[in-house]
């Protein structure tokens, strides 16, 4: 059942954080189904522009809707990630969305402000909400690389006064991460303290953390194994997304785990296999090694085993 995000941020704010996994394919959406629906987990499916280019927007739409048949228990909003100005009303215009971002995280405050307002009242027309961007992370999204030394956190002040002018419904800030895998040198912490502080300006609104993929060293360390050439790369430390849901994460986009996940299992199985050229077989492993790695992702977020109360507040 497809649901709104500001429904799930609701029910979730302060107390655990909803997984938003983006998907490309079948595979990946029979996986995100099935973690969902074992783990009993509320969850958000992010469509980015690339995965939209990818086959075709339709392909995954129509993915989507037959997963959803296929998974009469799953409840889960539709969320488009990183749009630009014309995205975002592609897909408020489809009506298949629950929700957009408007990514103008790029621009300086006052465009973003601009940009940001322009679209929230275009999606609020249609009741459809919008999560923005504020602060920059590093690392790549697209076609746009931020180094290191450009990223910059979100300033809480800015933060207010941003929700304040825009009334986005949501908030995407820079709180150390960053895309892909190359995230820390070591280990490293989120910035609490920016959380923090952000929480004490606009308390009860749901803030999302991107670039939350943990890179697990295990994973790599297979990939590397059966060929793969990854080097130097360190994520999120999984025991930290409860900590930042009490503190108002209510989103916590995952992807380049899941990609970390294909390759593993991909390279892996023509390695043992290098006779083998049939996709499927490495699909169907591919298929049940992500279901238990988003059931696993529920787990730490606190979202597994919530979906019965969910349903009831739902109804409500
Ligand atoms: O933040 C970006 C997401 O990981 C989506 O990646 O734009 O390559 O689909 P993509
Ligand atoms: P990762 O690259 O850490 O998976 O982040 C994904 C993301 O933020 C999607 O918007
Ligand atoms: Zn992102």
């Amino acid at each position: 059942m497809i649901v709104t995000t500001a429904q799930l941020f609701k029910i979730a704010y302060g107390r655990y954080a909803i997984g938003a996994y983006n998907i490309n394919n079948a595979e990946q959406a029979m996986g995100l189904f099935r973690g969902c629906v074992q783990s009993k987990a509320p969850f958000i499916i992010q469509i980015s522009k690339g995965a939209r280019k990818y086959t075709d927007k339709r392909m995954l739409e129509a993915i989507i809707r037959a997963a959803s048949e296929i998974f009469p228990e799953a409840v889960f909003a539709v969320h488009l990630d990183h749009g630009d100005e014309e995205t975002c009303y592609d897909c408020i215009k489809s009506g298949f969305y629950s929700s957009v971002m408007i990514d103008a995280s790029h621009d300086p405050f006052e465009k973003n402000i601009e940009i940001t307002k322009r679209v929230v009242d275009a999606a609020h027309a249609k009741g459809i909400s919008v999560e923005a961007e504020l602060g920059m992370l590093g690392g790549v999204e697209e076609d746009i690389k931020v180094e290191e030394g450009n990223a910059c956190l979100t300033d809480p002040a800015q933060a207010e006064e941003f929700v304040k002018k825009t009334g986005c419904d949501s908030l995407a800030c820079a709180i150390g991460t960053s895309h892909g895998a190359f995230k820390f040198k070591g280990r490293q912490s989120l910035h609490f303290d920016v959380l923090e502080k952000i929480k004490a300006r606009l308390p009860g609104f749901p803030l999302v953390m991107h670039g939350s993929s943990s890179v697990p060293k295990e994973e790599v360390d297979r990939i590397n194994k059966a060929g793969g050439a990854i080097k130097d790369s360190m994520g999120v430390d999984v025991k930290e997304y409860l900590p930042a849901a009490k503190l108002g994460v209510t989103k916590v986009n995952i992807d380049t785990d899941g990609r970390l996940v294909w390759t593993r299992v991909h390279r892996e199985f023509f390695r043992d296999k290098p006779g083998e050229f049939d996709f499927r077989p490495p699909g169907k492993v591919f298929m049940d090694e992500y279901t238990k790695f988003i059931a696993t992702r529920n787990e730490l977020l606190g979202s597994a085993g919530q979906l019965d109360e969910v349903r009831s507040k739902l109804k409500k």
